[in-house]
């Protein structure tokens, strides 16, 4: 096209050329040749010079116009550029796109080049490793996580993780190569996992020992009846002796199918009305019997209310409550059942003039398992699940357990529900 174009124009001037040759003369008509190509040349070389211009510092959307064959080079160069700040603007987008959501990973992710110098990190990373974006891109992550474990891990390259502990945290951390020779250093908090797979361990001992203990004289009480020829009274004796620990046992594994069951359920619904007057003359009958008149027992209710949630739930725990009154405390001492109301909710609470606890036993009495005496709670009949239990039910009708006691004279465990949890009998028709 451009030959074709200048091929053109320059036969055209020879044309014209010839024609003022013929006219004025040889030398008129070569010098009207050489101004007008000189005059061409000095065109084409103005245009280079501005699209040189521009290349030395191609700004956006500054590309030179130019006339004629420029124009459409000039054209073409143009749309070029729009089109590749066009691309350039989508990458950058995408990027952006990306980094926000690398950014929201729960796991840190911090990118490394291959000496292992940070390029990029992730604001959890930022928290989990204390890393500072003012002072820490381009430093050597060795300089700034450099737990013995971890060092040994980056220089060994392996492709599983390492654990690393701070203080209140321990971390999970895995290196992933990636591009040329570039690594992704993945940090995950694992504390809370750890804590958990703890306590289920730590559960699982609990649960083997206390049904161990109960089994082991289970079964020499068995290879004694069988072994020996006992006299009928002694029989009894002892049959009746491992029917208590086979019903120990029993009331184990009722206990914990009671928690598994609380820790499956959905939490307690607050449709359900569960009426309180009721519940409190059960338990105090309840308590009755189990005190078989060695406890004076009384009640106090100061309003009829309904609690919202799960009947069976609160029964089982207030009746924990109850029952524990009545198991730590002495003959002759008092059980009282209370409701009380305010503005902020309500409180059941349970108080006897019995042994007491010693405030050093009174945060993990909810633990599962946890007994101040143990052969008093076996005694008794007690598993050490039933505080556990009743926690647990009352954490799901967000009711909080509190526990007020003096060594020798007696305790208080109350039930505090919020209001939102309570429905005024009279509003129901
Ligand atoms: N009213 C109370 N007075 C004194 N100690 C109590 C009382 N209630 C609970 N405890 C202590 O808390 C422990 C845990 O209670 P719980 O979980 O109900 O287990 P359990 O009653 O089966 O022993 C009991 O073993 C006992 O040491
Ligand atoms: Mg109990």
């Amino acid at each position: 096209m451009i030959y074709r174009k200048t091929a053109l124009l320059l036969v055209a001037l020879a044309g014209l050329a010839a024609l003022a040759g013929l006219a004025a003369g040889a030398v008129a008509g070569w010098a009207f040749f050489a101004i007008s190509v000189t005059t061409i040349l000095v065109w084409h070389v103005r245009h280079l010079a501005r699209l040189e211009r521009w290349l030395a510092n191609p700004l956006p959307g500054k590309v030179p116009e130019g006339q004629g064959i420029w124009d459409e080079v000039l054209g073409a160069l143009h749309r070029l550029e729009r089109e590749t700040a066009r691309r350039e603007k989508d990458l950058g987008n995408a990027l952006a796109h990306m980094r926000r959501a690398v950014q929201a990973l729960p796991d840190g992710v911090v990118i490394l080049d291959s000496q292992n110098h940070i390029e990029w990190f992730n604001r959890t990373a930022e928290a989990q490793l204390q890393l500072d974006v003012r002072s820490d891109l381009g430093q050597n992550i060795a300089n700034l996580v450099r737990e013995p474990e971890f060092i040994e891990y980056l220089e060994a390259a392996r492709d599983d993780a390492v654990r690393i502990t701070r203080p209140g945290l321990a971390l999970s951390l895995q290196l992933i190569s990636f591009g040329q020779a570039q690594k992704m250093l993945l940090s995950r908090d694992v504390t809370q996992a750890e804590r958990v797979d703890t306590m289920r361990r730590d559960f699982v001992a609990n649960v083997s020992h206390e049904l161990r203990t109960p089994l082991t004289v289970l079964v020499g009480f068995l290879e004694t009846i069988h072994n020996l020829k006992l006299d009928p009274q002694r029989q009894r004796d002892y049959i009746g002796m491992m029917q208590e620990q086979a019903s120990r046992m029993q009331r184990i594994i009722e206990d914990l199918l009671t928690l598994s069951a609380l820790d499956s359920a959905p939490p307690a619904a607050a449709d359900k009305r569960v009426a309180l007057k009721p519940l409190l003359a059960r338990l105090r009958a309840d308590a009755e019997a189990l005190s078989g008149g060695r406890h004076t027992i009384q009640t106090q209710i100061d309003a009829d209310t309904d609690l919202l949630g799960v009947e069976g739930e609160l029964a089982s725990a207030f009746g924990n409550l109850v029952s524990n009154a009545i198991r730590y405390t002495p003959a002759g001492g008092t059980v009282t059942l209370a409701w009380r109301e305010s503005e902020q909710g309500g409180r059941f609470s349970v108080e006897d003039t019995g042994i007491g606890i010693d405030a050093e036993h009174i945060p993990r009495l909810t633990e599962r398992f946890y007994r101040v005496d143990r052969s008093r709670s076996r005694e008794t009949g007690g598993t050490g699940l039933g505080l556990a239990i009743a926690k647990h039910a009352l954490a799901r009708h967000d009711a909080t357990l509190e526990v007020e006691s003096t060594p020798g004279k007696g305790s208080r465990f109350s039930a505090r529900f919020p209001a939102r949890r309570l429905a005024a009998k009279n509003l129901t028709v």
